[in-house]
C-alpha cells in the first residue's frame, strides 16, 4: 500500500512548508507552479526516503495505478465561501495549501501543473462547485457526470491531431483536491481494464479502430472560439491504444461517437459506456484529500451534486498533470502566457 506512505511524506512536508513561510511568501510560490513543484517535490522524495520508502518505487507504483486516493495531505483551514464559478480561485490559507498540495504531489512524480488556454482563459486551477442558475453549466455542475477522460478532443501524448499538430495532448492525469464535501458527494472512477474485461474481443477491436469522432467538453467551446476559430474536433480516432504498458483511452459518453453511427462501432461504444457504469467505484473525496486520476487508465464522473449554492457547499480544486519531458515548445502557447499554459 503506497498511497498512506505518499500521503504521511506529502502532510509532513507541506505542513513544514505552511511554517516556514507567511501568507504572502506562499502566494507569490504559487505564482511560479514550475519552481515551486521541483522543491516540493523533492522534499517529499526526501521525506519518503527518511522514512524508509524507496521513492522510485513510490513513483512508479503511482505513475501506473488508475487512481490513487491520498488522504488528508493537507489541512483545508480558512476558506470564504465557496465560489459560484470556476475562475478565480480565491487566494485563501485553505486554497494555499490544497494547490501546494496538488503541485507537491506532481512534483514527485515527475509531471509538471498544467492548463490549456482554451479551458478557462488557462487558469492552472478551478473551482469544482454547484453553479447558481439555469444555464448550461449551472445544470452540468448539480447534477451526475457519466464517465469521460478530460480535454478528450487532445491527442494522446505522443500523437499529434491530424488537423493541427500544436494541439497539446491530453493530461496524463486529473487531480481533484478536496476543500468541501459535507454530503460527501462521490467523485466516481471508472478503472479501465475492469471495464475492458467486461467486453466481447470484437468490441474491444471495434473500440481499438480509428473511426470514432471526438468532440469538445463544454468549459473548452469559448476559448477555442477565441484561439482556434472554431471548436476542435477529432475525427476518425480510436478510443482505445496499445502502448508499451498496455492499453489506454480516450472517452467521453456525450462527446464521442462513430463518425458513422450505427454498426458495430455504435454497438461497442455502447456496450463500452454499460461496462463503465457496471465497474464505477465511488470515492468521496474529503477537505483535505487530493484524488489523482489517471487520464489514460481511468475515467472518471460523479454522483448528483444537488442545488446547494456557495456558502459551505461541495468545493474541489482541479488541475492536470502531465510528462512534458519529451513535449515540444509550439505546443505551449508561450509569448504573454505562463510556461504551464498549453495549446490551444
Ligand atoms: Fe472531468
Amino acid at each position: 500500500m503506497t498511497e498512506p506512505k505518499l500521503a504521511t511524506a506529502i502532510r509532513a512536508v507541506l505542513t513544514s512548508w505552511e511554517q516556514a513561510t507567511t501568507f504572502e511568501h506562499r502566494t507569490n510560490a504559487l505564482a511560479c507552479p514550475g519552481e515551486l513543484s521541483v522543491v516540493l517535490g523533492k522534499a517529499v522524495e526526501k521525506a519518503l526516503d527518511g522514512a524508509g520508502e524507496d521513492p522510485v518505487v513510490v513513483r512508479q507504483e503511482v505513475i501506473a495505478a488508475p487512481f490513487v486516493l491520498l488522504a488528508g495531505v493537507f489541512e483545508p483551514g480558512e476558506l470564504p465561501e465557496t465560489p459560484e464559478w470556476f475562475t478565480p480561485v480565491p487566494d485563501a490559507g485553505g486554497t494555499q495549501m490544497g494547490r501546494a498540495a496538488a503541485i507537491a504531489t506532481h512534483g514527485f512524480l515527475g509531471l509538471e501543473t498544467v492548463s490549456y488556454g482554451s479551458e478557462n482563459s488557462g487558469e492552472l486551477f478551478v473551482s469544482l462547485t454547484a453553479i447558481p442558475g439555469d444555464g448550461k453549466f449551472a445544470h452540468k455542475s448539480q447534477g451526475g457526470l457519466r464517465g469521460h477522460t478530460d480535454a478528450v478532443s487532445f491527442p494522446f501524448k505522443g500523437d499529434f491531431d491530424s488537423s493541427n499538430s500544436r494541439i497539446a495532448p491530453s493530461p496524463d492525469f486529473v487531480t481533484l483536491v478536496g476543500l468541501r464535501n459535507p454530503k460527501g458527494v462521490p467523485t466516481t472512477v471508472m478503472v479501465l481494464h475492469e471495464a475492458l474485461a467486461k467486453l466481447s474481443p470484437d468490441d474491444v477491436r471495434e473500440l481499438k479502430q480509428g473511426q470514432f469522432s471526438f468532440g469538445s467538453q463544454a468549459t473548452f467551446l469559448e476559448g477555442m472560439q477565441d484561439i482556434l476559430g472554431a471548436v476542435h474536433t477529432a475525427i476518425d480516432e480510436p478510443v482505445l491504444k496499445d502502448v508499451a504498458f498496455g492499453t489506454i483511452v480516450r472517452f467521453s459518453h456525450s462527446n464521442v461517437f462513430p463518425t458513422d453511427p450505427g454498426g458495430a462501432a455504435q454497438s461497442a461504444a455502447d456496450n463500452f459506456e454499460k461496462a463503465c457504469l457496471q465497474v464505477a467505484i465511488p470515492v468521496a473525496i474529503e477537505p483535505g484529500d487530493v484524488l489523482l486520476v489517471s487520464n489514460r487508465l481511468c475515467l472518471h464522473g460523479r454522483r448528483e451534486v444537488g442545488g446547494d449554492i456557495g456558502g459551505h457547499s461541495r468545493w474541489l480544486l482541479r488541475t492536470y498533470a502531465l510528462d512534458t519531458s519529451e513535449l515540444d515548445d509550439h505546443r505551449r502557447h508561450l509569448g504573454d502566457w505562463p510556461p504551464h499554459v498549453l495549446y490551444p
